[in-house]
């Protein structure tokens, strides 16, 4: 595997690449990595020649008091899991070299990065689409691959890529559990064994909302008082929101039919985690559903 540090390699590694016609793959990430960010790489080779994976801890999707400073960096262990997981190139740039000191210019995706996560991270996910669309520009991939654990910002990036025509393909792959159902994150490293279990509470919530929805119910502000009466279950959890939203717009269902996404965030302690389910209703059956209708169907792999 190759490993490039600055921009400008990255650029000059890119042009030859596409000189000779190869097709990219590009899975970004802020390293930290699990099995979760590996099964986006396993998802990226599909069609694709050349596999790029990015870790770059952005810190413009940050905001003052979380948790940039101690955000966990092992890039000697990122790289090994890469290697062993068939990657090509690794890029990780220095943040001085990613962002010039009086860098201005921005990518928002209006109201969609204020709602859910965004209302206690505002300007989060203007960093996140400002850095994607960078890491887009320089390796330049025909295939791009999120994770669906975080529903709202896969959700955000599929509108920057369709309303400023992106050439590239978006795949969101399921996300990726421990075996009893914690969804796999950098930050569960922060967690001490109590507050591990009382992680748990998000999963279970979601399952809530899953069973309210089999049993018939269709009104979305009480299938979201379902998720939240066992998020209230946790005695360090401090809910952030229980949201039942069109996964399309992010917007809040009163009424379910057809795909909603059951979304959670909750402090657990210090440790802020998310969790999402993506279902489908159709007549009496609730089904699992793809998150971005266009594009993680078939080459997504693992779990929800
Ligand atoms: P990071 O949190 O490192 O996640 C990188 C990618 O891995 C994201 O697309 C995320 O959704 C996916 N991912 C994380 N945990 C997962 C799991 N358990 N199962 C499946 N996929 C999972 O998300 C970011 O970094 C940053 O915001 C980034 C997009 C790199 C921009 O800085």
């Amino acid at each position: 595997m190759e490993t490039v540090r600055t921009r400008a390699a990255m650029q000059a590694r890119v042009a030859t690449l596409r000189d000779k016609g190869a097709r990219l793959g590009l899975v970004p990430t802020m390293g930290a990595l699990h099995a979760g960010h590996l099964a986006l790489l396993d998802t990226a080779r599909a069609g694709i020649d050349f596999v790029v994976a990015s870790v770059f801890v952005n810190p413009t999707q940050f905001g003052p008091g979380e948790d940039f400073e101690r955000y966990p960096r092992d890039l000697e262990a990122d790289a090994r899991m890469l290697a062993g997981a068939g990657c090509d190139l690794l890029f990780a740039p220095a943040a001085s070299d990613m962002y010039a000191s009086d860098a201005r210019t921005v990518v928002e995706v209006g109201s969609m990065g204020d709602v859910l996560c965004g209302r206690s991270r505002p300007g989060h996910f203007r960093g996140v689409t400002t850095v994607v669309a960078k890491l887009f520009h320089l390796v330049q991939p025909q295939v791009a691959v999120f994770g669906r654990k975080d529903a709202q910002q896969a959700v955000i990036l599929g509108r920057m890529v369709r309303d400023l025509d992106w050439p590239v393909e978006l795949r969101v792959v399921p996300t990726v559990r421990d075996p009893d159902g914690l969804a796999m994150s950098s930050r569960n490293a922060y967690l001490g064994p109590e507050e591990r279990r009382e992680a748990l509470l998000l999963h279970e919530a979601l399952g809530a909302g899953r069973d309210a929805l089999q049993q018939g119910e269709r009104h979305g502000p009480a299938i979201a008082a379902r998720m939240r009466g066992v998020l209230d279950r946790g005695s360090q959890l401090i809910i952030d929101y229980a949201a039942v939203v069109d996964p399309g717009t992010l917007a809040p269902l009163e009424a379910v039919a057809g795909r909603v996404l059951l979304a959670v965030a909750a402090f657990v302690g210090r440790t802020r985690l998310i969790d999402n389910f993506v279902l489908e209703v159709q007549g009496d059956g609730v089904r699992d559903a793809p998150l971005l209708g266009w594009s993680d169907g078939p080459h997504a792999g693992g779990t929800r």
